[in-house]
């Protein structure tokens, strides 16, 4: 008989079994990601392949990755903002109607939206903002309740938010994955979400950029204020970026 305390973990892995059987072919009519509404304005960022960055040696960055979860009132510049964005959802490649990312993807499938609450980023006003991979530009969005500074509040460290430059909080839409993978694509979207944030990490430390990773959030507050269903798309992760 299994405690109560290692059921759920079990009845996920037994439920998530792979079986090849239930790949489907077939693509359902999901929206992709970051598609915007007619009348949201696009802002677009400087494209990352034109902007020239200090050399640095994948080894020292993957060495010198680490959490830092106090930042410096100095604001971060947009080229900053869109190398980040590029390194952990941007699109490296586009082939036919797949495109391949920065990070791996089960069926380059990609499941995720990212939305940034930007504080201090040279050249954009403090609010809530939308990623699209495809533009590499941003859609400034609403709160669909409170404002952004009210995402400080869903999260148990509130100062990870009110004293970063930027925020990044991704949700997964698992329809991207289940219509493919059946209940396998429940695994991918949470593995997947650890590859985006590595990234980040990675990229922060060539930056020379603070970051830290957030788990600690209340999901039904932060759903709510994003006005997704928590169900059809959630919050799986987030993250605080600032000036060392
Ligand atoms: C899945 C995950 C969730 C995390 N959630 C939080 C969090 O909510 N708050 C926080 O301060 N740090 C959080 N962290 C950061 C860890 O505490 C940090 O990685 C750990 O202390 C090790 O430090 P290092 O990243 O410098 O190696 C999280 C890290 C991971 C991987």
């Amino acid at each position: 008989m299994q405690s109560d305390s290692t059921w759920t973990g079990h009845h996920f892995l037994r439920e998530t079994l792979y079986q090849d059987s239930k790949q489907k072919v077939e693509e359902p009519k999901t929206r992709v990601c970051g598609i915007c509404e007619p009348n949201q304005t696009i802002i677009s960022l400087p494209a990352p392949k034109e902007i020239a960055l200090d050399p640095i040696i994948l080894w020292d960055a993957l060495e010198n990755r680490q959490t830092i979860r106090s930042y410096s009132i100095e604001e971060i510049n947009k080229w900053e903002l869109s190398i980040i964005l590029h390194y952990t959802q941007g699109v490296r490649e586009k082939e036919n109607s797949s495109h391949f990312r920065t990070v791996p993807s089960a069926g380059a499938l990609h499941p995720f939206e990212t939305r940034i609450i930007v504080n201090r980023v040279n050249g954009l006003k403090p609010g809530i903002y939308r990623y699209l991979p495809l533009d590499h530009a941003l859609v400034r969005e609403e709160c669909h309740s409170g404002d952004h500074e009210s995402v400080a509040k869903v999260c148990k460290n509130p100062n990870l938010f009110t004293t970063s430059a930027v925020s990044f909080i991704w949700t997964a839409v698992p329809e991207r994955m289940i219509w493919r993978f059946g209940q396998r694509g429940w695994r991918y979207l949470f593995i997947e979400a650890g590859h985006i944030c590595q990234n980040l990490y990675v990229t922060c430390a060539g930056l020379r950029l603070g970051v830290c990773a957030i788990g600690s959030y209340n999901d039904n507050d932060i759903n709510c204020i994003l006005g997704i269903d928590g169900e059809s798309e959630f919050c799986i992760y987030m993250a605080s970026v600032g000036k060392k």
